[in-house]
């Protein structure tokens, strides 16, 4: 029986690659999203007129490779991203940064590939420069703890869970987290500067300097652990007296950088990682969220041009050599 029906089932796929059938209404990408347990991502993305129309249309005849989110992913997305998509813009540019032109499959992935999204799209009446999914692999422990053992691979911080599913029009690929906040295509200083919660940390990383080694092409990507204002203002006086010691401040600066797009979908509890600075920030994820070397992690994920922006409530401070 197997061995009558394969041959016509690889016939059918194989068809499905080389002649991207227009929309039957049946089959698209987002049929195929909706019955795989992505149903609000389907019906969001119905109501986003460029996706209609990108959809719709025959000329797309490479098709498009969808990041449709589950709809567990969606329940628990933050409460922010929710406020986000509920306006037209925030709902175009949302749903359509999980969209890009071309079949990408997984065999086409690897650390740090950029995918072109289709947000900023031409529709959207935005002039922005185009944003890029960021793929990244990650090597994870087991539940035994064992290294090396797990390996999760992610577009923009989402963890892919179903990859490849066949469409008549594309191929989706499932996630089970939104990417949000999605990026406006800035670099992690200049987000930094523009941020109101990062002012001070801005304000130190100029005066150490080091706003020009922060701008890394966006292949050789950087992860910050960024202090929010709070976090320097309940700083003791003693240490903020020793910061304006321009070496000693950078060397608590680069403590909080680390060379790697390091989404959340990588950390790991007890994991150690190596900053800049040298010595190790160790990484502890329990019930109460996710901490460097104590200090809690209050936002994750911010995407930038060349990497990634994690919010920390405190300023970590690198043992004494
Ligand atoms: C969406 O917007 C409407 C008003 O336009 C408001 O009543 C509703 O609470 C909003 N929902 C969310 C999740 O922000
Ligand atoms: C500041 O940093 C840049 C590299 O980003 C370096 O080229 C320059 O020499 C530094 N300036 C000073 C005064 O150290
Ligand atoms: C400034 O900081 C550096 C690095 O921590 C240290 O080696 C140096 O002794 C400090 N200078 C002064 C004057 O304290």
């Amino acid at each position: 029986m197997a061995s009558s029906t394969l041959p016509i089932l690889m016939v059918l796929v194989i068809a499905a690659v080389v002649f991207p059938v227009k929309t039957s209404g049946k089959n698209d990408v987002l049929d195929i999203a909706e019955a795989n347990g992505a149903k609000e991502f389907s019906a969001l993305a119905r109501k986003s007129p460029y996706l209609k129309k990108l959809l719709e249309s025959s000329a797309q005849s490479n098709g498009l490779t969808v990041f449709a989110f589950t709809d567990s992913a969606y329940a628990s997305s933050p409460a922010a991203f929710k406020e986000f998509i509920n306006s037209t813009d925030g709902l175009r540019f949302g749903i359509e940064y999980h969209v890009s032109l071309g079949l990408t499959t997984s065999k086409d992935l690897r650390n740090n590939l950029l995918l072109t999204s289709v947000f900023p799209s031409p529709m959207g009446g935005s002039s922005l420069p185009p944003q890029f999914i960021r793929i990244n692999f990650y090597t994870l422990p087991n539940s035994e703890g064992e290294l090396n053992s797990v390996q999760t691979v992610t577009a923009t911080g989402a963890p892919i869970i179903h990859p490849d599913l066949q469409a008549s029009n594309g191929i989706v690929h499932i996630i089970d987290k939104v990417m949000f906040p999605i990026p406006m295509g800035v670099n992690m200083p200049d987000f930094l500067k523009k941020d109101p919660r990062f002012s001070l940390l801005f304000s130190f990383l100029t005066k150490a300097n080091l706003t020009g080694a922060l701008a890394t092409d966006p292949s050789k990507p950087l992860t910050i652990f960024a202090p929010n204002d709070a976090a320097f203002k309940k700083l003791p006086k003693a240490v903020v007296a020793k910061l304006a010691n321009v070496t000693f401040l950078q060397e608590v600066l680069e403590y909080h950088v680390v060379n790697a797009a390091l989404y959340a979908a990588g950390l790991y509890d007890n994991q150690k990682l190596a900053p800049l600075a040298g010595g190790t920030i160790l990484v502890l994820i329990g019930p109460g969220g996710v901490f460097v070397d104590n200090e809690q992690v209050i936002q994750t994920d911010t995407t930038v041009v060349n990497g990634v922006i994690h919010e920390v409530s405190g300023v970590l401070i690198p043992p004494a050599k």
